[in-house]
């Protein structure tokens, strides 16, 4: 063999090498990168679902997200927070400018289904509440309270995403589930983005009795989602916890 045959073998033979160390390396890289059967299941479950079957994120604990969760278990983390921006909605009330928006929206369709209503009470601060709460405890005790009025820092009022609504002559009183307007909101808030959020069958799991004309805007899309669903308390759509005790 001369010089050269063996020069070009050996380059032949380097070349070859590089290509088989080449793919090699790649298989090996592919393999650790690449998720298991495993950690395919355990990422995300919307990988194996069509995209409508999946249920959306969403914040249930930053005071300022729409769909925040206030109830006995859970105040507020800022315990006096307030929100920063305040839209009026009638009768000397206010509440955060996206559910205000939501809410005048409503009104106006409520008018024209012959169910006009109108704001009783809105954003309550902090310190409001705590006056509010503590007139109620002078009044009926702590204990009879606690079953309808929400201590500071543990009232949606306070989230700003909350109003009470009256109309057809009736107002915080269950008279008004049996008012065209309670009705009319029973069926349509939904749509608006609203929840009635303290249901006469789910006092166990909300922590406060029936009240007819408290609505808590959560936005359309997850208002719509629980209707269609069935469910009626944020509690049971979550599976957070609620109910009666501090
Ligand atoms: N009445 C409701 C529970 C509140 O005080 O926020
Ligand atoms: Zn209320």
């Amino acid at each position: 063999m001369t010089m050269r045959n063996t020069s070009i073998r050996t380059v032949v033979i380097i070349i070859v090498g590089i290509i088989v160390i080449g793919t090699v390396l790649m298989l090996i890289r592919d393999t650790a990168t690449a998720p298991s059967l495993q950690d395919t299941k355990n990422t995300t479950p919307t990988q194996n679902k069509p995209v409508a079957d999946v249920k959306p994120t969403y914040d249930t604990t930053s005071a300022k997200s729409i769909q925040v969760i206030v109830n006995k278990q859970h105040p507020l983390k800022q315990i006096d927070y307030a929100p920063i921006s305040l839209t009026s909605v009638g009768n000397g009330q206010r509440m955060r400018t996206e559910a205000a928006e939501a809410f005048l929206n409503m009104q106006a369709a409520a008018a024209t289904a012959d169910a006009p209503i109108a704001a009783t009470s809105g954003y309550r601060s902090y310190s409001y509440q705590k006056t509010v709460y503590d007139s109620y405890v002078s009044q009926y005790g702590m204990a009879e309270t606690d079953t309808f009025s929400a201590r500071p820092g543990y009232s949606e009022h306070q989230t700003g995403l909350t109003i009470d609504i009256q109309g057809g002559g009736c107002s915080l009183d269950n008279c008004f589930a049996d008012t065209a307007q309670g009705k009319w909101l029973a069926a349509n808030a939904y749509t608006y983005g609203f929840l009635l959020r303290y249901p006469a069958d789910k006092t166990a799991i909300t922590g406060y009795k029936h009240e007819a004309w408290h609505f808590r805007y959560i936005g359309t899309k997850l208002a719509t989602d629980m209707h269609t669903q069935g469910i009626t308390t944020l509690e049971e759509y979550f599976d957070v916890s609620g109910g009666a005790s501090y």
